[in-house]
């Protein structure tokens, strides 16, 4: 049987213990994945402990408070706090999600985080999304119109407005394509859940003008037919959309324009 064993660069070895326990209180462990490009060494785990007696209830309160007041070294995305930017996402305890919705106690024993699986990593928690931004720039997301452009604004019926929903939330954080097995290993060819998502979300737009253009741009064995209907997509996505509708969708109208 052939064996798989990670490059010796790649092996996760055992890192520092900060902040052991040293009063009564709540305490609760995080093993974090430590990796910094600037240094020869492999990638680590560290373990923190933190009294929750004296954190906020999410995962990235307690990241914040290891950076402000244990170790500054440690290194993360994150902005608005409040799931609406999609910067902190990461792998915590097994599921790609984002550290401000994912609360501690939701996890069982320590806390384990990563960065986004299957994405280069720039240091610590923080994936590579170089790709993933240029393939949202691929699909040009945004209004293209032929027609002149009227005095105050493009309007849009209720019921065409209404088709956007589940679509215009997504905040592009990545945590679904990063669950997407067609995606880990097809990632420069075929576009993954977050950007045809996107790319739906255009060609559905009444006011858009370039549909069949968009659809053109679709038709490849790799961009849109990746997809297996696997399904972990709509699992991952914090925001609870479906990705893997859409993309159903896209492609009942790339059969249906054939006809
Ligand atoms: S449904 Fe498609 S996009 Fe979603 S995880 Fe599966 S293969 Fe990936
Ligand atoms: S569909 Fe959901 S998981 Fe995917 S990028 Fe958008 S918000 Fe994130
Ligand atoms: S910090 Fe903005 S989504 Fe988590």
């Amino acid at each position: 049987m052939v064996q798989l064993t990670l490059p010796k660069n790649s092996k996760i070895s055992e890192g520092k213990t900060w902040n052991k326990p040293d009063h009564d209180g709540d305490w609760k462990e995080f093993r974090i994945y430590r990796w910094n490009p600037d240094d020869s060494r492999n990638p680590r785990i560290d373990t923190y402990h933190i009294d929750q007696k004296q954190c906020g209830p999410m995962v990235l309160d307690a990241l914040i408070k290891i950076k402000n007041e244990i170790d500054p070294t440690l290194t993360f995305r994150r902005s608005c706090r409040e799931g609406i930017c999609g910067s902190c996402s990461m792998n915590i305890d097994g599921t790609n999600t984002l550290a401000c919705l994912k609360g501690i106690e939701e996890v069982k024993g320590a806390v384990k985080i990563y960065p986004l699986p299957h994405m280069k990593v720039v240091k610590d928690l923080i994936p590579d999304l170089t790709n993933f931004y240029a393939q949202h720039a691929s699909i040009e997301p945004w209004l293209k119109t032929d027609s002149p452009t009227p005095p105050k604004e493009w309007r849009q019926s209720r019921d065409d407005r209404e088709k956007l929903d589940g679509l215009y939330e997504c905040i592009l954080c990545a945590c679904c394509s990063a669950s997407c097995p067609s995606y880990w290993w097809n990632s420069d060819r075929y576009l993954g859940p977050a950007i045809l998502l996107q790319a739906y979300r255009w060609v559905i737009d009444s006011r858009d003008e370039a549909t069949g253009e968009r659809l053109d741009n679709l038709e490849d064995p790799f961009r849109l037919y990746r997809c297996h209907t696997i399904m972990n997509c709509a699992k991952a996505c914090p925001k609870g959309l479906s990705p893997a509708k859409a993309i159903a969708e896209l492609k009942k109208l790339m059969v249906e324009r054939r006809v």
